[in-house]
């Protein structure tokens, strides 16, 4: 029920009135559909649908351990779903819509399946900053929950392209809505514990959040638990975003063998430049897809230059270093 026939490739929608109605029966049957985020492509279903979510799953090769971002369109359906505490409510306001996953306490009455928590009491939520995003939620009038529309560990999609080289003949449809324009994944941020913990950085970052909350001291984690024990974001495994070239960083220039991924105005021999101004915003948006480009290409690695560790560069850097994580070069 939740998957075109074998072989076949899904629908691709356009981003108006009619592709997002479409697309929202789909996801009212019980089936799945990629649309864009302000972050990355996300692989959406039913968040209260059993089914559904176990074929996010399925779909993705996600192992079942690994918790699920649930998206909505206003904070009244959110604060139904987890107790959306004081701490919450002020990081709303400052950051939504936005790229910024809260985890709460899930409500005592919340409707959305336990699959997507991986059993635990907690939930991930955000409110994209994307229109056809929010009215795909409010027409299929339910959550959606919706991982990044790659295949586990893989490379996450900012362009309907890549979702369908990689899901096509997993979900029902697309909606194409062109590029993402922040291009790296929403900031998780645990308001579980008495000291918020990032457990994933992104483009909003740890100064800004410390900023709205105050005098909470906010912890940074994202990315310090990477063997998978003891781990409070278990999608933040060392091994994730992996191209198939073996990848390094902080290289001043490539080897033969290697392409070169630059960053900044001295980077005029690279392969591809992330932003040849040195703008990290630019350099986010620009990531996977260079990343994606590059291993499709006649090298065997990928070589990039330093990316500053401030910012959104620190965001940046986490995916660097997990896509260099077990290369061999
Ligand atoms: O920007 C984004 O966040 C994109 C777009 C589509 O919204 N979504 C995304 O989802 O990146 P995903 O599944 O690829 O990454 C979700 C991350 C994982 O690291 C997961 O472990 C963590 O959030 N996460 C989800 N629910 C959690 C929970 N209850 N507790 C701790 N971590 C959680
Ligand atoms: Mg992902």
């Amino acid at each position: 029920m939740n998957a075109p026939p074998s072989g076949s490739t899904c629908k691709v929608l356009a981003d108006d009135a009619h592709g997002i109605t479409e697309a929202a029966g789909y996801i009212r049957d019980g089936q799945l559909v990629a649309f864009a985020t302000e972050t990355v492509y996300g692989l959406g279903g039913d968040a209260t649908d059993d089914d559904a979510v176990v074929s996010i799953f399925k779909a993705k090769g996600r192992p079942r351990f690994n918790p699920l971002i649930v998206h909505y369109a206003d904070i009244s359906e959110i604060s139904r779903d987890v107790d959306f505490n004081a701490r919450a409510q002020k990081l709303a306001a400052a950051f939504w819509p936005g790229p910024l996953s809260l985890v709460l306490p899930r409500s005592a009455n919340c409707r959305i399946s336990l699959m997507a928590s991986a059993g635990m009491d907690t939930l991930a939520v955000r409110i994209p900053d994307h229109k056809t995003a929010r009215r795909l939620i409010v027409e299929s009038q339910t959550p959606i929950a919706a991982p990044s529309a790659n295949k586990s560990n893989h490379v996450s999609p900012t362009c309907a392209e890549h979702v369908i080289s990689e899901l096509g003949s997993d979900i029902a449809a697309v909606i194409d809505c062109g590029h993402c324009t922040v291009g790296i994944e929403s900031t998780v941020l645990d308001l579980t514990v008495e000291n918020p913990i990032v457990l994933r950085p992104g483009k909003v970052t740890i100064e800004e959040i410390t900023s709205v909350l105050g005098t909470t001291n906010v912890m940074n984690t994202g990315g310090n638990s990477p063997n998978g024990h003891d781990i409070k974001s278990p999608g933040m495994l060392e091994r994730h975003y992996a191209p198939h070239q073996p990848l390094r960083m902080d290289a001043q220039k490539a080897e033969p063998h290697e392409s070169l991924l630059g960053f900044g105005p001295e980077a005029s021999h690279a392969t591809l430049n992330l932003s040849p101004s040195g703008d990290l915003d630019e350099a986010a948006a620009n990531l996977f897809a260079m990343i994606r480009d590059l291993d499709r290409r006649d090298f065997s690695g990928i070589a990039v230059m330093p990316v500053p560790e401030t910012g959104l560069g620190c965001a940046i850097n986490d995916r660097l270093r997990r896509a260099a994580h077990g290369s061999s070069a």
